[in-house]
């Protein structure tokens, strides 16, 4: 049975501020959505993670479905009638237009879909983050699918050992690139380390083309050229039997790095692997959360979701990413905590340093940029 596992996720309005999504307003948003079940879609789960909804659908319209996309769009706009009411924070905030126009990707929300034949038991874990981007997930998609000191069936099962092959996005171009591991690791390594620039997108099994994992980065993708960078990202992967067992494919969040995405989009934080519960990013609006919900899909329906961050064998993680926020919390809004300037770019601190660009002088000339300051270092002097 063929069948197409969407997940399409929105900030419709954060309850408070941005730290958490509103119980009303998650009801409203399940509910319109509920209404398909049989019809247009064989299943329904919704996850929370801090200030975003997402919904987790199976249907067999595979990916790209117009009809699937309008649904989640039309189930986000119910969700934002009520966000407004309770004047929620940036209430309908990731719906960027007024009208659905055929395809969600570049209207706001985030998508990662799959198409897949169902395997006779299909294991699959969607990780949902908040305050990151989906670059966050370079690191922990390397560890998965091209380490083996991360992933022991890359080495120990057959059908593993032939590699992956990444797909790679650069955020600036809207250029993409396959890189086939193990051959080419040093190359898509020298890609994805420059995580600001470069994104994996997806991963596909090099023995038969199989898809193994795929990002949302489509917007990302489509307004390349004009990077708008931070957008809270979710990522399906599949697992066990040919794919990363569970454990593999969770073992990368068991020890924390380093990601953007923290207060205001601009600063790097470590992100925290948490239940679903904690997934309530309040201190210095963060620190950066990722929950990973492990379902079992049975003939389309999502048999789960289980809470796989729950495991007190993740308390370690909380407490070392604990440590270095504040190890990062330090530095206060001095990099490398504050995100380098180039970065800053697209956020509004350039419009604070416009103001003094008339204000700078050569320091060997006293020349000033601008005439009507020529005595600026005198003065200063
Ligand atoms: C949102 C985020 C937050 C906000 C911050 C300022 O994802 O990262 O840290 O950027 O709370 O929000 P505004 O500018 O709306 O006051
Ligand atoms: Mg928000
Ligand atoms: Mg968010």
């Amino acid at each position: 049975m063929k069948i197409t596992l969407s997940v399409i996720k929105a900030d419709i309005g954060g309850y408070v501020g941005h730290s958490c999504t509103h119980p009303d307003v998650v009801k409203t948003t399940e509910e319109y959505a509920r209404k398909f079940i049989g019809d247009l879609i064989i299943d329904l789960k919704v996850l929370t993670c801090g200030d975003d909804i997402a919904l987790v659908m199976t249907h067999q319209h595979g990916v790209d479905s117009e009809k699937i996309h309008k649904l989640a769009w039309d189930a986000f706009s119910a969700g934002t009638e009520v966000a407004k009411k309770l004047k929620l924070y940036g209430a309908g905030q990731d719906l960027l237009t007024d009208a659905f126009s055929g395809n969600i990707k570049g209207l706001g929300p985030g998508v990662a879909e799959m198409e897949f034949e169902e395997r006779p038991s299909e294991p699959v874990i969607v990780y949902f983050a908040d305050k990151t981007s989906p670059s966050a997930w370079n690191l922990a998609l390397y560890e998965m699918f091209a380490s083996p000191m991360n992933t022991a069936g890359l080495v120990i099962d057959p059908k593993m050992h032939e590699g992956f092959t990444f797909t790679v996005l650069d955020v600036y171009t809207g250029k993409a690139v396959k890189l086939s591991t193990p051959a080419e690791l040093y190359d898509l390594l020298a890609l994805i380390s420059s995580a600001s620039k470069y994104v994996v997108k997806e991963v596909h099994r090099n023995i038969d083309g199989e898809i193994a994992a795929v990002a949302s980065i489509q917007k990302l993708s489509l307004i390349a050229g004009q990077y708008v960078g931070k957008d809270d990202p979710v990522m399906i992967v599949r697992t066990q039997s040919g794919f990363p067992a569970v454990g593999e494919a969770l073992e990368p969040f068991a020890r924390p790095w380093i990601v953007e995405g923290w207060m205001r989009g601009s600063h790097n934080g470590p992100i925290m692997p948490v239940s679903f519960e904690d997934a309530t990013p309040s201190r210095f609006d963060g620190p950066p959360r990722v929950i990973a919900a492990g379902f079992q899909i049975a003939n389309g329906m999502l048999v789960g979701p289980r809470d796989m961050f729950k495991d007190k064998a993740y308390d370690y993680a909380r407490k070392v990413a604990s440590d270095i926020a504040n190890i990062l919390r330090r530095q206060g809004i001095f990099e490398p905590h504050r995100l380098p300037s180039e970065e800053m770019e697209y956020t509004t601190l350039p419009k604070v340093i416009e103001k003094l660009s008339s204000r700078f002088f050569d320091m060997d000339t006293n020349v000033s940029s601008d005439k009507s300051n020529m005595l600026a270092k005198e003065d200063m002097d």
